[in-house]
């Protein structure tokens, strides 16, 4: 593909994409800050070696460095479609050798949901740039059991040799140099046959090896380690060990065998001790027993340190993490327990005793050894939560690591966040330490829409697992999720045309109402009482004049309320097509399915087929003019249709626009202008993140070497009606961004203005939010600066991935018990609560039956 320069484009010198290439044109990108990084944290690894050198891995969102500030930089924004599933990371390892490797088993799904082979990345230069090598078999980044690990390690004392272990039953690996060719250590035998559950190939495929763990006490520089352990993804025995630098292998003699999974294998060099945490699940979400272990490998003697008794635990083990400056010090997280909030304990006598983060002090008082400090992301807490018990410590914790050169410094990751401190010696002397988000930088969160309201503020977001928000500022973590209905997933939001102020959304929820509109741009919500609660959320358009809301619901297919009367179904509309509303005409919305255009006149009661959308055989997304009526374009299979008498006519775009994802419109350069048009579209054979200013005649590319985007499928894209130059992208995985034309940088804020009495004044002229804070959002962007990439092209096919989780769609009947589990993410159990009990939302992995008020 030709490229251009940014000067040449600026001028105008675009090329027809009926020529055989597109142009590209230089645009800075930039994170729309929404903090505390909003997804699970499966790993957090520290290099032994280098003071200050970590990293943390993301399921579907890449990895991260962390800096010297607490903050982190992201290492795989140059993956793009052509290599999208390499978000996923299913191990990391620093080498402690050549502290400037490291290495990352990289992979989305081992299932059919992926088609592609894994990999291992691998980087000489802290993560700046990768190289690339296909194994023989996938790799599961966002499969179960991701928190265990890490599956893949460094010889302490040979660097050239790299351990991984595979899952799907493809056992032990090795590479002799420095991870470029890889051979199968057909000598280690067990390749490990545990799986969640049969009922899916999401859930049945093997989980396969658990850890690699070095003792670095034996050998010397040189040659290679001779002791190593491999934990197994097995409920038999599971922790294996070689003596002879891997040539031959054997189980662990006096394992204990309760049918639990080994989740970390930690060593502790100074008293020769390897430590376990075990639990009957695999992770992220189950575990309800457990133990923790430790191996003295002088004596072969192995000893329960469990925190709490077989007999009365409730939870499994995570986290495990020890002080390699004070012999003896260790710590362990449970993997979840769920009630009253997650647990984790610190021992200074190499477990003999514990002492916890919490403890009870008389139901149902709770005594908190330590401050929280959210205020890095404080939309972390709902603060119109009702919830007994506040989740703070988190959940999912199953990477948890003390920093081997700073023993007041430590970092664990949750289902939401990366908590830690530079007090945790407190823990010993006052036994009070700081739990702060210390996630800046990391964006992980899986965006499903972008709506910029014309007037309102520069951003809504509809966001995986964390709700989604409403943005004052794109560089300012935002102070609260949308709540009130709180839902865990939201998946759509549009405006109504003519009364922008009015907005809809929709989303997930096991206890509330699925859809809800606001009156005040987004600010606050109501629930929608033309839905039910056994309503399913799904994708929905709010007409022009704010009176009807169609419902594409995930359940129940289209659906149609006006005045909030209860919603009916739409026949003569396919389940499952792309819908939309008309901006301007108050009676009018739009579907597409299959390869077939749909109008409605009659405000969303009957559709009618107006046109074929060419040879497509399936409709992506419908996208409308903001300000005329009738002007309608949609992206398909085989590319981008526009229309501009209400659907019923269509002109193909360019022949070179051979397919079209999510795209939105945004304001024109000039006055008079047609919107220009950004998306993910194939043009000339490049599938990417293009713009158009002359309505498809002439395209560029606006990704680039360093911002890639993932999968093109999967991404949501927003633009800006007032801001020339200003789009959104939300990812699968690696959050929101925001980018403009190099060079030509709007200011941050758009459509409205934040006087520094704290109060929004948005474009037409309305108060919008007086607020307690009083930043003034003006503030320039700056090029965000990440690296760039030597990862080789690999093809592949990208499609529509499911986001952090499994569906959360509960299907059981039956009532919970007081205080039981009602909801939550992946949860398959009852969701009624007893008489005089309220199922009332946690977080989005656990809603809980407690007294109704
Ligand atoms: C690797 O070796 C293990 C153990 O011998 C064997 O079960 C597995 O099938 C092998 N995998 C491949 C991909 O060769
Ligand atoms: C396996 O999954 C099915 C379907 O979700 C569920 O009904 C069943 O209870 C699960 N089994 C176990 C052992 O979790
Ligand atoms: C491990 O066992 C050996 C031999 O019994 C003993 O000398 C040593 O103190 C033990 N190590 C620890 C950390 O307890
Ligand atoms: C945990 O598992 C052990 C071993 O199977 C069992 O003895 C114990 O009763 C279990 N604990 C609970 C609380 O169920
Ligand atoms: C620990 O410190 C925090 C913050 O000062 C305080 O709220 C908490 O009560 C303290 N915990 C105990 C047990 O004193
Ligand atoms: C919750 O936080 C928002 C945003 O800071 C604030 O406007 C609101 O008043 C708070 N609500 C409660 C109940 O504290
Ligand atoms: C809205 O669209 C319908 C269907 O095309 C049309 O009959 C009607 O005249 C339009 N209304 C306005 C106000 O333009
Ligand atoms: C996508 O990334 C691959 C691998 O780095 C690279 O070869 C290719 O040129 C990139 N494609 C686009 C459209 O940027």
């Amino acid at each position: 593909m030709k490229v251009l320069s940014g000067a040449a484009l600026l001028a105008g010198a675009f090329l027809s994409c009926s020529v055989d290439a597109a142009a590209s044109q230089a645009f800075t990108w930039k994170n729309v800050r929404i903090g505390g990084g909003g997804g699970f944290i499966p790993g957090i690894v520290f290099n032994p070696s280098r003071k200050g050198l970590a990293y943390a891995r993301a399921d579907i969102g890449g990895a991260y460095r962390l800096n010297s500030d607490d903050s982190w930089t992201p290492l795989l924004d140059s993956v793009n479609n052509s290599n999208w599933h390499n978000w996923g990371v299913d191990a990391l390892a620093t080498d402690p050798v050549d502290t400037d490797r490291v290495y990352l088993a990289v992979g989305m799904y081992t299932n059919d949901w992926d088609p592609n082979v894994g990999s291992i990345l691998r980087s000489t230069d802290q993560g700046a740039t990768w190289a690339e090598t296909k194994l023989p078999f996938k790799v599961g980044g966002n499969m179960p059991g991701r928190g265990i690990g890490e599956r893949l390690a460094v010889d302490p004392n040979s660097n050239n040799i790299v351990y991984f272990g595979a899952r799907s039953g493809h056992g032990l690996w090795k590479s002799t140099d420095y991870g470029v060719t890889w051979n199968n250590v057909t000598a280690f035998k067990w390749t490990g046959t545990y799986f969640q559950n049969a009922s899916s190939s999401y859930t049945s495929d093997p989980v396969g090896i658990a850890w690699i763990t070095f003792d670095t006490t034996t050998g010397s520089s040189g040659s290679a380690t001779p002791r190593i352990f491999v934990g197994v993804v097995d409920d038999g025995q599971s922790v294996f060990k070689s003596e002879d630098g891997g040539v031959t292998w054997a189980w662990v003699a006096g394992e204990p065998q309760y049918g639990f999974i080994p989740h970390r294998g930690v060593l502790a060099p100074a008293d020769k001790t390897l430590y376990v945490s075990y639990a009957n699940g695999v992770g992220p979400y189950d575990g309800t027993n457990g133990t923790v272990h430790k191996y003295n490998i002088t004596s072969g003697v192995w000893t329960d340190i469990s925190p709490t008794s077989l007999a009365s635990t409730y939870y499994g083990y995570g986290g495990l993490s020890v002080d390699l400056q004070r012999p003896g010090t260790l710590m362990v997280a449970a993997l979840n327990a769920w009630w009253p909030d997650e647990i984790m304990w610190r021992s200074t006598d190499h477990g003999t005793t514990w002492s916890p983060i919490w403890a009870w002090d008389g139901y149902p008082n709770l005594d908190f050894y330590y401050s929280y400090d959210i205020s890095e992301a404080p939309w972390l807490q709902d603060n119109t939560s009702t919830a007994q018990f506040l989740s703070r410590v988190g959940w999912m914790v199953e990477s948890l690591s003390i920093d081997p050169f700073d023993s007041n410094h430590w970092l664990y990751g949750t289902g939401a966040t990366i908590y830690g401190s530079h007090d945790l010696l407190n823990w010993d002397t006052e036994h009070n330490v700081t739990i702060k988000s210390l996630a800046y930088g990391i964006e992980e969160t899986a965006a499903e829409a972008l709506l910029v309201v014309p007037g309102g503020a520069p951003l809504l977001s509809a966001v995986g697992d964390i709700g989604g928000f409403l943005h004052w500022d794109l560089d300012t973590a935002p102070a609260q999720a949308f709540h009130t209905p709180t839902y865990g997933t939201t998946h759509d939001l549009d405006y109504a045309g003519n009364n922008p102020a009015n907005v809809v959304r929709t989303g997930e929820s096991s206890t509330a109402i699925q859809i809800a509109t606001s009156g005040n741009y987004g600010l606050t919500w109501s629930p929608y009482y033309g839905a039910s609660l056994s309503i399913g959320p799904g994708k929905v358009a709010y007409s022009a004049n704010s009176d009807s809301i169609l419902l594409m619901s995930d359940t129940n297919g289209p659906l149609i309320s006006k005045y909030s009367a209860t919603f009916s179904a739409v026949p003569t509309l396919p389940s499952g097509a792309a819908i939309a509303s008309d901006k301007r005409n108050g009676t009018v919305f739009y579907g597409g399915s299959a390869g077939s255009f749909y109008t409605s006149s009659d405000t969303g009661v009957t559709f009618t087929m107006t046109a074929a959308l060419g040879s497509s055989t399936m409709v992506n997304q419908i996208r409308v003019h903001p300000t005329v009526a009738g002007d309608v374009w949609a992206s398909t299979d085989t590319g981008l249709f526009h229309s501009t008498n209400y659907g019923h006519t269509f002109t193909q775009i360019g022949s070179g626009v051979t397919a079209g994802y999510s795209f939105a419109l945004g304001a024109a350069s000039t006055s008079t202008g047609y919107p220009v048009i950004y998306g993910f579209f194939t043009v000339d054979t490049v599938t990417a993140l293009f713009k158009t200013e002359d309505a498809g005649l002439n395209w560029a590319m606006i990704s680039d070497a360093t911002h890639g985007f993932a999968s093109s499928s999967a991404n949501v894209v927003g633009a800006d009606m007032a801001t020339y130059g200003r789009v959104f992208v939300g990812t699968n995985g690696r959050g929101i961004f925001y980018g403009a034309p190099s060079g030509a940088l709007p200011p941050v804020t758009v459509t409205g203005t934040k006087t520094s009495s704290s109060t929004l004044v948005t474009s037409s002229g309305s108060t919008l939010l007086t607020s307690t804070s009083s930043k003034v959002v003006t503030t320039s962007q700056t090029s965000s600066g990440s690296s760039s990439s030597k990862a080789t092209s690999t093809t592949s096919t990208s499609q529509k991935m499911t986001a952090t989780s499994t569906s959360s769609s509960s299907t059981a009947t039956g009532t919970s018990s007081a205080y039981g589990q009602c909801g939550g993410s992946s949860y398959a159990g009852p969701t009624l609560c007893p008489s005089g009990y309220t199922c009332t939302y946690s977080n989005p992995y656990y809603s809980q039956c407690l007294q109704s008020s």
